[in-house]
């Protein structure tokens, strides 16, 4: 019996091998021709049926023939389907491709292929020889310093975030231990998707909506439920963040590395009111082989930012630097879990 660790001299576990392994390094060309469709509006134009490919390039502005290679590809993968008489539809897997409708995944997907992530990560090699972020060296600037300084980026951005954010807002926002009222702050909130989830759910809540000045300009606050509960502040969470009792992080700390981390919670323990709470809405990555999303997003964040994605007691230490501690981990139904944290003793 080899030992785990030992390869024997196999040809046919080493074909295999071989096989699997160039398949796995041509995965990236799938993302590619999501982009690409995603970009160009295909499955909005497929929304009504099938359609021919010279309709279908007349109606999206693509050459025909190359919009064959890409949905040929897509179709292996379940995403479209090539008819028997040259016209292609688009399948229940690919439905959330198109723009509208409470659950498209176009602008996550126009995001997660955006070059500000998709360059850091194919150099992902220079990663490992320095031990942290690209980014800089790529654009001469910080990721968020990146977004800050062009606001169509910062909405691709934004809007990207919010759509992967979408459906996870109500799973997460039932599991959180709201109370009835009080302020909840959202910090890095984004376009206001949870924090509105929120104040639908708690009647009697106020929402501060905290972010950069170019989020808040999207936000999606104003519902008329909401009336005269919220405010949209603009800051920097690094200097300094509003009072409430409750502060929600939703898939900020792993943005950050762990001393930033602290500066933001500390600034959270300062600020927060007696008896008050921080929910970090995070993935909590699973030890050992065990597959999770987060495994991947955490690669993301290693290329193009200085974050991370934690484990239980990577928060647990986190908090206790900043003056916090853990009382417990809630799952939520979603890739992400309730991280809950108060006041340490003094
Ligand atoms: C990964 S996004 C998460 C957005 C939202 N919470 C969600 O889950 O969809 C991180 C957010 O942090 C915000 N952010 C980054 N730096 C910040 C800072 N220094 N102060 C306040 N917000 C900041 C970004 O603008 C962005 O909206």
């Amino acid at each position: 019996m080899p030992s785990e660790t030992e390869m024997t001299d196999d040809p046919g576990a080493d074909r295999e091998s071989l096989l699997f392994l160039v398949d796995e390094a041509l995965g990236y060309l799938s993302s590619a021709a999501l982009r690409a469709v995603a970009s160009a509006g295909v499955a909005d134009a497929l929304a009504d049926g099938p359609l021919t490919l010279a309709e279908l390039g007349k109606q999206v502005g693509a050459d025909p023939r190359a919009l064959y290679r890409v949905l040929r590809l897509l179709a292996t993968r379940g995403i479209f389907e090539e008819l028997g008489d040259g016209r292609f539809r688009l399948t229940e897997r690919g439905r959330a491709l198109r723009s509208d409708g409470p659950m498209s995944a176009r602008a996550a997907i126009l995001m997660l292929t955006h070059r500000t992530l998709w360059r850091p990560a194919g150099e992902m090699e220079g990663c490992l020889e320095k031990g942290a972020s690209i980014f800089n060296d790529l654009f001469d600037m910080s990721f968020f310093e990146y977004f800050a300084q062009d606001a169509q980026v910062a909405m691709t951005f934004h809007s990207g975030m919010a759509a992967m954010s979408d459906w996870e807002n109500a799973p997460i926002a039932a599991a959180c231990d709201l109370p009835e009222s009080g302020v909840v702050v959202d910090l890095g909130g984004g376009l206001g998707g949870l924090l509105l989830e929120v104040l639908l759910r708690r009647r009697s809540l106020f929402g501060v909506l905290f972010d950069q000045a170019h989020a808040l300009a999207g936000h999606r606050l104003g519902a008329r439920e909401t009336d005269g509960r919220w405010e949209a502040i603009p800051g920097d969470f690094f200097t300094e963040v509003p009072p409430g009792d409750v502060y929600l992080l939703k898939r900020v700390m792993h943005d950050w590395d762990d001393d930033q981390c602290v500066t933001i919670l500390t600034n959270c323990r300062r600020a927060m009111a007696d008896g008050g709470r921080v929910l970090v809405l995070d993935a909590v990555i699973p030890p050992g082989n065990e597959p999770h999303q987060a495994k991947a997003v955490d690669l993301m964040l290693m290329a193009s930012l200085t974050g991370r994605e934690r484990t239980a007691d990577e928060f647990a230490r986190l908090f206790e630097a900043a003056g916090l501690r853990l009382v417990r981990v809630v799952p939520t139904g979603t890739a992400l879990s309730i991280v809950e944290a108060v006041a340490a003793a003094t």
